[in-house]
């Protein structure tokens, strides 16, 4: 038995406390000690109980307590979840956790170089459009290759490690953009970048200026982000792309959210579009590509469906394929 679950433990303390264990202790001190704290916390317990299923993961439920003002310990979170329960469950109900991190085009950088320019990128799952972006921010590769775009250095710069096997990055040229996504995020929606703001762990505060300066990049640019299913909706925006630069469908991220068939059925649709695809999900989400030998928690990078790269899931390294 897992030593972290003790016998007879309420289900959702069990997942508070091993929130703490495995996700949050090297990231976020506040975010580690919450989560233990809850975990024998009888009223906050009966209050998270209340909540649907779906709705009690400790990620949105901090999320909430701080966007109704819970600050900097534990005291704080108590307070507001107890005299502002109405509100804090609200909020739950009402939204959902969201990630858009720009960081992860730097794993994208070396699999686009070596591809026809100039690119048609499609993203697909988009969010607000940060990775449809990729030749408007910095790269700073720790094999010494720098890459800025043409104006100069970008307000988001990306440190990122590479493997000496990885394929040489380059700044792409993008003739066209666009994405999919369920709930597009409007750049220029300040309460849904405030929310995707608060997502970000305390003690992520490298990810938040990261995301804050690729937001005001996407609020100038704004990236064209179609809403709807990326099964349903990716025929008719591939053929909308400009026949003289190379399709790119791609997606980071975003398969996990999607069921076995659909995951199929997405699969067997981008194959029978023209141009290129590169996947950067989960090892073992997309099945037959790649038979993960242990869960070392890095992303397979596909091209075409081959397995190119393992890569860190917020784009801090490039690593060659390894067993
Ligand atoms: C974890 S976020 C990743 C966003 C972005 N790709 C990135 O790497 O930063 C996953 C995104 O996929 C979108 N998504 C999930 N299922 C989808 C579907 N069936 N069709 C379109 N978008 C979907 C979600 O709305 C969300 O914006």
């Amino acid at each position: 038995m897992d030593p972290a679950i003790h016998l007879g433990e309420h289900p959702i303390a069990e997942g508070y406390r091993l929130f703490a264990e495995r996700e949050a202790r090297h990231i976020s001190a506040l975010y580690t000690d919450w989560a233990e704290q809850v975990a024998s916390d009888g009223p906050v317990l009966d209050l998270l109980a209340q909540l649907p299923q779906g709705k009690r993961q400790p990620n949105l439920v901090f999320a909430a307590a701080r966007w109704h003002g819970a600050g900097e310990n534990y005291d704080s979170f108590r307070t507001v979840m107890l005299q502002h329960w109405p509100q804090v469950r609200q909020t739950i109900l009402a939204r959902a956790t969201q990630t858009n991190e720009a960081a992860r085009c730097a794993t994208l950088l070396p699999f686009l170089a070596e591809l026809p320019q100039p690119l048609a990128l499609l993203e697909v799952g988009a969010a607000a459009g940060l990775c449809l972006l990729p030749d408007h921010y910095s790269y700073r590769y720790d094999d010494g290759t720098h890459l800025d775009p043409a104006a100069g250095t970008s307000p988001v710069v990306i440190q990122t490690h590479l493997d000496p096997q990885v394929p040489a990055p380059a700044m792409p040229q993008v003739a066209w953009r666009a994405g999919i996504d369920l709930n597009p995020i409007d750049a220029a929606d300040e309460d849904a970048c405030a929310w995707l703001d608060t997502l970000v762990w305390p003690g992520q505060e490298e990810r938040r200026a990261r995301l804050r300066a690729a937001l005001g990049i996407a609020r100038r640019e704004r990236p064209r982000i179609v809403a709807g299913d990326l099964v349903e909706a990716l025929p008719d925006l591939a053929a909308q792309a400009p026949s003289d630069a190379t399709l790119v469908v791609f997606h980071t991220a975003v398969l996990a959210y999607l069921d076995a068939p659909s995951r199929g059925r997405f699969t067997a649709t981008v194959q029978d579009l023209p141009g290129h695809w590169i996947s950067n999900e989960g090892q073992g989400v997309l099945p037959g590509i790649w038979e993960p030998v242990h869960d070392d928690g890095l992303f397979l990078l596909a091209v075409d469906g081959a397995p190119r790269a393992l890569t860190n899931p917020h784009g801090k390294a490039v690593h060659a394929l390894r067993r």
